[in-house]
Order: C-alpha cells, then sequence, then structure tokens
C-alpha cells in the first residue's frame, strides 16, 4: 500500500488504455475500487486490476462509495458526472481531461458543479512543478516565455481530435508556469483530410507562451522550455530526470554547459490521485483542476479552432 488513504472506497466509471492505471494506482493507494466496466476487455481489465466489485452501469454501485474517478471517453464524462451526481450531489469526483469539448457547457459545470475536479496530470509532474518554482521565484529573473512541444507520429485517440486531446496538457503546463493561460495570440491547426492533426500556437505578449503539438512529427519530442532574463530551465523529455538550468549567455556556437538539478522520480497520475484521495478524507486541500480552470482551457481551445481560420 503506498499512502497510507486505506480503506475508501472509491467507484471508478471506465477501465479501458487509460483506467487500467488509474486503478492499478487506486489500489496502491490502498482504496477498495468498485469498477463500472460494460465490455468484456474493459472488465478483464477491472479483474485483473483487483477491483473490490465490477458492475455493468452506474447504478449498480454501493451507496457506500465515498468518491469518484471517471476515465470514459472524453464526450461521456458530463453525461456520466451527471448521472453519478444523482445518486448522491455532493459526491467528490476527479474526471480525465477535458471535461467536455463545449466552453458553454464547461461554464455552467464551473458554476454549478463544487466538487468535481479535472485530472491534469502534468500540474503533478516533477518537471513541471520545478519549472514552475523556478517562474515564481523568479529564479532567473522575469520570466520572458514558455515553449512547449508535444509531437509524434499518429493520434492516440478517435473520439476527440489531436487538439482536443494534446492542447488541455500544454495549456495546463501554461496555467502551472505561469500562473493563468494568457489570450490567444494566433493559432494555426494543421489539418490531414479535414482532420485537426495538430497546431501551432501563440498565447499571450509578456510573458508568452508557444506551444506546438502534431501528429505527423517524423521526431518525437516533448520539450518544456522557460526563458527568462539571466536564463533559460530544460525539462528536456517527459522521463527527464532532471531540469537542466543554462546561465551563460549563448555569445558562440556551441553546446551549453548546463546545471543539471535532479527531480523526483514520482509518477504524476500517482502524485495527483493522492491529492484527490487526502481532498477526499479531509487531510488535504482541493486536488489541482478546478472546474474554473477547466473552463478558461476549453474556451481558449474553442477560440483557438476560431483564430485558426483568419
Ligand atoms: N492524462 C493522460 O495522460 C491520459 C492518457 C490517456 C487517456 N486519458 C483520458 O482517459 C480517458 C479514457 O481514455 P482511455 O484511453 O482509457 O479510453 P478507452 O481505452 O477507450 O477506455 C474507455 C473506457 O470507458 C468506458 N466507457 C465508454 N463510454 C462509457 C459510458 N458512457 N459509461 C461508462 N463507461 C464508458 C469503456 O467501457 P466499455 O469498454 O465497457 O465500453 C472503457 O472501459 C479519456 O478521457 C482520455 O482523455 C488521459
Amino acid at each position: 500500500m503506498g499512502s497510507g488513504e486505506s480503506g475508501l472506497r472509491v467507484a471508478q466509471i471506465g477501465c479501458g488504455h487509460w483506467g487500467a492505471h488509474v486503478l492499478r494506482d487506486l489500489r496502491d493507494c490502498g482504496c477498495l475500487v468498485e469498477v463500472v466496466a460494460r465490455s468484456e476487455p474493459s472488465r478483464a481489465n477491472a479483474a485483473a486490476g483487483g477491483a473490490e466489485r465490477i458492475v455493468g452501469t452506474i447504478g449498480e454501485l454501493s451507496d457506500r462509495i465515498e468518491a469518484a474517478v471517471v476515465v470514459t471517453p472524453a464526450r461521456t464524462h458530463v453525461g456520466v458526472i451527471e448521472q453519478l451526481l444523482e445518486r448522491r450531489g455532493d459526491l467528490p469526483i476527479y474526471c480525465e481531461k477535458p471535461l467536455c469539448v463545449d466552453p458553454l457547457r464547461a461554464e455552467r459545470a464551473a458554476r454549478e458543479w463544487s466538487r468535481v475536479f479535472v485530472m491534469h496530470k502534468w500540474r503533478y509532474h516533477p518537471g513541471i512543478v520545478e519549472l514552475a518554482a523556478i517562474a515564481r521565484l523568479e529564479e532567473l529573473g522575469p520570466v520572458q516565455s514558455l515553449r512547449l512541444h508535444r509531437e509524434q507520429w499518429g493520434a492516440p485517440r478517435r473520439d476527440i481530435d489531436l487538439v482536443w486531446t494534446h492542447i488541455p496538457h500544454d495549456l495546463t503546463i501554461v496555467l502551472e508556469v505561469l500562473g493563468h493561460v494568457p489570450a490567444v495570440h494566433a493559432a494555426r491547426i494543421d489539418r490531414v483530410r479535414g482532420e485537426p492533426n495538430g497546431a501551432t500556437v501563440l498565447l499571450g505578449s509578456t510573458p508568452w507562451a508557444a506551444i506546438t503539438t502534431s501528429a505527423r512529427s517524423a521526431t518525437p519530442r516533448r520539450e518544456f522550455q522557460l526563458f527568462a532574463r539571466d536564463g533559460v530551465a530544460l525539462l528536456a523529455d517527459s522521463f527527464a530526470r532532471e531540469v537542466r538550468i543554462l546561465r551563460e549567455p549563448p555569445d558562440r556556437v556551441a553546446s551549453p554547459t548546463f546545471e543539471p538539478r535532479p527531480i523526483a522520480s514520482t509518477m504524476p497520475l500517482l502524485a495527483q490521485l493522492k491529492a484527490f484521495l487526502a481532498f477526499v478524507r479531509g487531510t488535504g486541500p482541493a486536488p489541482k483542476g478546478s472546474l474554473a480552470e477547466e473552463a478558461v482551457i476549453i474556451r481558449t481551445i474553442a477560440t483557438l479552432y476560431e483564430r485558426s481560420e483568419h
């Protein structure tokens, strides 16, 4: 048992590819997990992951559940949360990202649901948390910009396009590091046979943020760079174990000398679930990922699509 969060009875809705990881981490935290799984593959994942109960519908969950985690496809999130809240209006719920793809619906959710939060694992990534601390403390002087690259070959999801899949990650990194999501300055969406397959986005002015994401990049890349007056801080990969600090001004072309700053190996998904469970038990603050923040993220993504046409 990992965290001492033992004994909480948690409902998990959905146990597909990602849900199997969520179940593993809930079990690692000592939770008793009632899983809603309908198809045979989902039921097999739930059984292999040590579910306490496996049921076919939300209506069959026991009355003893103290919290819920939603790991279904994005377009089903709102309907699933509505069903859970019909059973118990104050149930704490942690829902995978994005909440939905409709800014008006997200804004209404932010007004109406006070104990629903959205899972954005990058806000718990030790490297992103370190970049945020460097920015907040102005360790390298005032922040000038944040430049984020999330590129690969192929799109992981079918229910929502790559922009709705990837850009929430990057906007939450911007939020975590800069403390807010600046307004959209410019955006271009890369389309393949009409389908969004990537985006290049510029936000704000001082500081500004640039995001590039693509499902047709021959060079897989996850790279997050913070530029400040006195230097650069770099997280070179999702699995990097250090943030690199570069202080010397680049007065000649050469490999830069950097100062490695080790970061914890904590897995972000586990860290965010621990934060949620502490909130449910009343021993910690609300987890990151408020619906007010989610409404801003979803509105920003909708704006990218509008700006991309002009
Ligand atoms: N943060 C991250 O890095 C990250 C990574 C991957 C995925 N995710 C998020 O996690 C969520 C799930 O992704 P996934 O890859 O696990 O998808 P998936 O493999 O397609 O699994 C979806 C699961 O949801 C269930 N489901 C679908 N519609 C449902 C409904 N209306 N009611 C109840 N259960 C329903 C499916 O059950 P049946 O098989 O029984 O139909 C299946 O168990 C998505 O929101 C995705 O954005 C986040």
